[in-house]
């Protein structure tokens, strides 16, 4: 018999994908150029010459053998030094090469995260609006979803709301900051309640509540502006990045986990990720890519089009009346659907080529996400189709 489980997740389609297969068949009858599709999460800036230019060279001068062939069962001592390195340079930490797990992008980091620090039927506390795929992650790892209600005046964490879920079975919070789906940045005020929060749980339920943060989109950042590195403000906390937006190479699949220096068992950690890592079927990311990330930790591709797409699409939304928290990062923004149902609202968006996500699925119904990672000269031709449909279907608004 095959596997009911996943037999039965074929029916939860994700929305996300069904919108974007609409827009791929809408282009072909229009031409995609006139599809104004903010459905994906995909990154539309090319990934920066020297990552194609370290790869480039390493395909050139490093032994073959040794430059494909299976990595050490924890990784390439090489990636581990260089991102030890550069996280104590950036956020005044002491990793060591020790501390460091290359994994497949950040779902792979967050896989292995997991399964560290839970053991079968434990919860992972989350805060709406949340990335869905955070579902599957989590049920993978044989634990349990606790959602925290959005909080909607600014996508910060709503601890009112937390404190009711926290219990003896809570082993970690999942945090994601800059966050997909809203672009909220977690304010240092955020993180540093935040860490109050875990320290007076832990201590309450007896054990060490961990903090897994999941940090793709920390160099996208607006206005000038950092976000404030979590692994600072609370020692038991596993670092998940990802190199997909930074670099713009999400198909590479590159990513690490970082484990606190001071965090309960963290010299245990990173050999801990190299079993899971067995039954997985994961070990290791592909050598050259993670390789070609390690020479470009300071490197980005170029981000600021992101910041352009989101001013253009925030001062729209707001000037035709939406209520929307200004994002503070990542290539997404999150405004109040004009009618309590956001996907009533998605699907008449659709009438006018609008793509957008309900906020249903990230658990913020009433919201809809718009995934601006979209060239800015179709951004630009997108807001008079966001206003013809804004002043159609919703004149009194
Ligand atoms: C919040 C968040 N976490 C994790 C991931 C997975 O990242 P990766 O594709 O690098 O594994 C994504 C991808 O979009 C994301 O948005």
């Amino acid at each position: 018999m095959v596997n009911r489980e996943y037999l039965a997740m074929l029916d939860n389609k994700s929305v996300i994908r069904e919108l974007s297969e609409y827009a791929t068949a809408r282009g072909k009858e229009i031409g995609y150029e006139n599809v104004f599709d903010y459905s994906l999460g995909n990154p539309s800036v090319p990934a920066p010459d020297s990552y194609r230019d370290i790869s480039v060279r390493l395909l050139q001068e490093e032994e073959p053998l040794s430059l494909h062939g299976y990595n050490p069962t924890m990784g390439d001592p090489r990636v581990k030094e260089k991102v030890a390195e550069s996280l104590n340079k950036r956020f005044g930490m002491s990793y060591t090469a020790g501390h460091i797990f290359p994994t497949s992008g950040a779902a792979g980091a967050i896989a292995h995260a997991l399964r560290c620090v839970t053991e079968p039927g434990e919860e992972i506390m989350v805060f709406a609006p949340y990335f869905s795929e955070y579902v599957a992650y989590i049920n993978g790892a044989g634990a349990k979803i606790r959602v925290v209600p959005i909080k909607a005046d600014d996508f910060q964490i709503n601890f009112e709301a937390a404190d009711a879920i926290f219990n003896e079975k809570t082993a970690a919070v999942l945090i994601n900051t800059p966050n997909n789906p809203s672009g909220a940045v977690y304010s240092e005020e955020t993180l540093t309640r935040l860490a109050e929060v875990l320290t007076q749980k832990s201590a309450q339920y007896g054990h060490t509540i961990f903090l897994i943060s999941d940090e793709p989109y920390r160099e996208i950042v607006f206005d000038g502006k950092k976000q404030a590195y979590p692994a600072k403000f609370y020692p038991h906390t596993l670092t998940c990045y990802s190199f997909s937006k930074s670099l713009s190479v999400p198909g590479e699949r590159v990513g690490y986990v970082a484990v606190s220096p001071d965090c309960e068992q963290a010299d245990k950690m990173v050999a801990m990720m190299g079993q899971i890592s067995r039954g997985l079927g994961h070990n290791c990311p592909s050598s050259l890519p993670m390789l070609a990330a390690a020479y470009c930790l300071e490197d980005t591709a170029d981000l600021s089009v992101y910041e352009t797409n989101m001013n253009l699409l925030y001062d729209t939304f707001k000037e035709l009346g939406f209520t929307v928290p200004r994002p503070g990062g990542t290539f997404y923004i999150m405004p109040k659907a004009l009618e309590d149902d956001a996907v009533a609202f998605c699907k008449k968006a659709l009438d006018y080529d609008l793509v957008f996500v309900p906020g249903n699925g990230f658990e913020a119904p009433g919201f809809f996400r718009v995934a601006y990672c979209v060239n800015t000269e179709k951004v630009e031709r997108s807001l008079a189709a966001i206003r013809r449909f804004v002043e159609a279907e919703y004149p009194n608004r």
